[in-house]
């Protein structure tokens, strides 16, 4: 069979999670292997990245924070990723370089073409065969995590609100640029529909009938 990689993207609260394990019922109901993994924090190494860049008390450096994320990204991309694709599994990952342009880039003003360029970098430049916007109201995805979370925000989380909407209107911009790699779907529906969408665009990715 051949390997697929997709990504799961948008902010804090959207659903990603959730969406990628209905998604990997399906996906192994229908006799795929599938490998569920995120960044930060998809390998020892990375969650020892991942506890730095979310729980570091006090200033980081932009570019530092960048860096971090594209560290986490190099070696998950050539331990992890890569070697399932080449296994013939479907990668389903919550969140990849898109999140680096769109928090990094847009929202810490690094700039999206060089985040772009020094992720793309990190990762040999490999590509989503499909990525997965899931777009929220800002103020609808924070209550969710507040929710869940009994109100602990971790560092990028606790930035403000207009930095939230920034990040969401760069994964935006970047979907509007790439329509052929971007599903676009309204988190705000039922957790049933958002999935019912994204399985039809799978489905049709991977070549099995929609359920
Ligand atoms: P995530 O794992 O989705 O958070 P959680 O498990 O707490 O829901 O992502 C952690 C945070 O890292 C999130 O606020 C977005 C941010 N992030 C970046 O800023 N740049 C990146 O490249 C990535 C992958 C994540």
């Amino acid at each position: 069979m051949t390997g697929r990689f997709i990504t799961l993207e948008g902010g804090d609260g959207v659903g990603k999670t959730t969406q990628a394990a209905m998604l990997e019922t399906w996906l192994t109901e229908h006799g795929r292997a599938v490998v569920r993994t995120r960044e930060p924090g998809g390998t020892d190494l990375g969650l020892r990245i991942r506890e730095i860049v979310l729980h570091e008390r006090g200033h980081v450096s932009p570019r530092a924070e960048a860096l971090l994320y594209a560290a986490d990204r190099a070696h998950h991309v050539e331990t992890v990723v890569r070697p399932a694709v080449a296994r013939g599994d479907v990668v389903l990952q919550d969140r990849y370089i898109d999140s680096s342009v769109a928090y990094q880039g847009v929202g810490r003003s690094l700039g999206a073409e060089q985040i772009r360029s020094v992720s793309d970098w990190a990762a040999d430049d490999l590509t989503p065969d499909l990525t997965i916007l899931l777009d929220l109201d800002v103020t609808v995805g924070r209550a969710r995590v507040a929710a869940a979370r009994g109100y602990t925000f971790d560092r990028l989380e606790s930035e403000a609100a207009a930095f939230h909407e920034t990040v969401r209107q760069a994964f935006l911009e970047m979907a509007r640029v790439e329509p052929d790699r971007f599903l676009v779907v309204d988190a705000a529906a039922p957790a049933e529909d958002v999935q019912r969408s994204i399985r039809t665009a799978v489905a049709r990715l991977i070549g099995i009938a929609a359920a």
